[in-house]
């Protein structure tokens, strides 16, 4: 939610920001701002709408200068509007401050700051960090923040500059993701390495608790009581292609066209010379495994479906009892928790908020904490035991694709790791799995040769005000995924069931040319999907049948037939995915809905 980025340095920082803000325009896109420090004077455009109109609102301005700070914001904290938009100010517009997160306390110290006569002019929570800082100021810009820092609550990376300092950039992390950049040219701060790939790729993980002091050609780390922190500058290993669509119209449609070179990626960097699964680097060993009892797995949105498939997975491989809860139900309904259960945690940013705060109520009960997250050094990461890595690469597009995919394919080595090290499974079987596996990405290629399909099965879908995506066993959590895809990006009402529940309720909202999406890839399972399909066929429905293994049965009984490539039922999961993105992508092309950016959304969800 939000995405901040500064720059303080040699280079035009107008040109910098807009560039950075349309990479960051992903984290949340109702409203962007800007402020340049140029002839020692702050000046700041605020829009709101897409960063175009921000484009659009600098272009004649003809703003110079070598410091700036820009936000692009998902609105938490008062309505999409220019006034709202950040940076926000002091009363005397000398102090201009972008912010991520939420101040907890704010309503608190708006009452106090209005009790001292300030005037605010935004319904944010974010302005009285300016009004605050203000108050604190007098002639060192840092010691007014580090002062200010000590009594704001909540989460928070902030972004600072003053006209009285106008070599001076600060930036402070709290909760919520900041990065700092060295390059050449000066010094860039960023919520994401995204924003900033093609001007360096030395990075400092800025860690909570911290300010940065950034000077013309210095700067200094200190943690909140001015106590100076060595960080080390890392050099990240991402292309700049990852944040670019490649030729391709839209990045859902790249990542998803991603996803055979993902999986075999995420596979082969689990293989050790012999070719055997290896997570020695996890530290994770048999001696505390054998000691877990109880598995919980918590995740929010398409990252809990993957955690749904990993449920049976673990338990098949395992026979440890496994649960599967939504982060933000896991938090306020907390199961007995001790040392013996294992709680893994599923995210592809690894800074949603449900799942930091599920995380830190597991923590609190002694719980053993897995995290399996796509950004590397995101919070999740940090605060967890054990952390494995899905090697994606960047997924900028909303919707998210090859995220879950390099989740799922994660959470089946991770199964028979764990397999492996409580004995129950021999080397024969473990390379019988891992030649399964390694199959995979043909078959994701082969059903991504074609797209015409998916355009037809998408225009049946957004046909009507509602769908309906039936499954069994591992093919009801597919249909999950499929309907929030939909849902999210073509806006039309879906909705997943398991194929038996149909006859108990819902039967009676299917009328003539309702779609239903029937997903069948256990053969012991057809027949009775068979039989579902004819009466939702018997109520007038229009049927799609995505199927794997035998399919002429469904010929004769469903509208439209998608063939999958033969696969073992247990690893369906990651191969029928793929006609469900696309029928989800070309639903939005459709509708002609913003594909990357769907309406009230962002990519990574900060707030609780
Ligand atoms: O970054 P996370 O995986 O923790 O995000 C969880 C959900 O917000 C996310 O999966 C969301 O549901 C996606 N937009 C779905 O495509």
């Amino acid at each position: 939610m939000c995405g901040i980025i500064g720059y303080l340095g040699d280079k035009n920082a107008l040109e910098i920001m807009i560039e950075g803000l349309t990479k960051l325009e992903y984290r949340g896109y109702d409203s962007s701002g800007l402020t340049i420090v140029s002839n020692e004077n702050l000046y700041t455009v605020k829009k709101e709408g897409r960063i175009e109109k921000l484009k659009a609102a600098v272009k004649d301005l003809n703003l110079k200068g070598h410091l700036g700070i820009g936000h692009t914001r998902w609105a938490t904290h008062g309505e999409p509007s220019d006034i709202n938009a950040h940076p926000h100010m002091n009363m005397k517009n000398t102090i201009s401050v972008v912010h991520n997160g939420i101040i907890e306390n704010y309503i608190e110290l708006r009452r106090e700051l209005e009790a001292e006569g300030i005037v605010f002019k935004s319904d944010t929570d974010t302005e009285v960090c300016a009004h605050i800082i203000d108050k604190y100021y007098e002639g060192d810009l840092y010691e007014a923040v580090r002062r200010a820092v000590k009594i704001l609550k909540g989460a928070y990376a902030l972004g600072i500059c003053a006209k009285d300092e106008p070599g001076r950039l600060i930036a402070v992390k709290k909760e919520n993701p900041l990065i700092m950049g060295i390059a050449k040219d000066g010094y860039y701060i960023s919520s994401d390495i995204l924003a900033i790939l093609d001007k360096t790729k030395d990075i400092i993980y800025l860690k909570d608790g911290q300010i940065v002091d950034i000077k013309k050609d210095e700067y200094k780390i200190t943690n909140f009581n001015g106590e100076i922190i060595e960080e080390k500058i890392e050099t990240i290993d991402i292309k700049t292609s990852d944040a670019t669509k490649e030729g391709f119209e839209h990045f859902m449609l790249k990542e998803i066209f991603e996803q055979p070179d993902v999986i075999k990626n995420t596979i082969s960097r689990r293989l050790n010379s012999k070719g055997l699964i290896d997570f020695e680097d996890l530290k994770l060993t048999a001696e505390t495994l054998k000691s877990i009892n109880r598995i919980y797995i918590v995740a929010c949105g398409t990252s809990y479906h993957s955690g749904l498939i990993g449920k049976v997975i673990f338990e098949k491989f395992t026979n440890i009892l496994t649960t599967v809860e939504v982060s933000s139900e896991f938090s306020c309904n907390l199961p007995k928790l001790d040392e013996n259960t294992l709680v893994i945690f599923i995210s592809q940013s690894g800074e949603t908020a449900d799942s930091i705060s599920a995380l830190k109520a597991a923590r609190e009960k002694h719980a053993k904490i897995l995290s399996i997250v796509n950004v590397l050094g995101s919070t999740l990461a940090r605060l967890s035991d054990y952390t494995a890595y899905t090697w994606a690469g960047p997924e900028i597009s909303v919707a998210s694709t090859k995220a879950y995919s390099s989740q799922l394919i994660l959470l089946y080595l991770i199964a028979i790791d764990f397999s492996k090290k409580l004995n129950l499974i021999d080397e024969k079987a473990e390379m019988e799995i891992l030649n399964n596996l390694k199959e995979i990405p043909k078959k994701l290629s082969s059903l991504l040769n074609d797209l015409e399909i998916y355009k037809t099965f998408a225009k049946i879908a957004v046909s009507k005000n509602s769908v309906f995506y039936l499954g069994r066993f591992l093919d009801y959590y597919t249909a999950k995924e499929a309907a929030l895809k939909l849902k999210e990006i073509s806006y039309v009402h879906a909705e997943a069931l398991p194929a038996g529940e149909l006859k108990h309720g819902p039967l009676a909202l299917i009328e003539r040319d309702t779609p239903v999406i029937v997903i069948s890839t256990n053969e012991k399972l057809h027949e009775k999907m068979i039989s579902t399909i004819k009466e939702v066929k018997a109520r007038g429905a229009k049927t799609i049948a995505i199927v794997s293994g035998e399919y002429e049965a469904f010929e004769s009984v469903s509208d439209y037939i998608l063939k999958l490539p033969e696969i073992d039922s247990i690893f369906a999961p990651l191969v029928s995915v793929i006609p469900i993105q696309l029928l989800a992508y070309f639903g939005a092309i459709e509708i002609g809905s913003d594909v990357d950016k769907p309406r009230n959304l962002a990519k990574s969800v900060t707030v609780e």
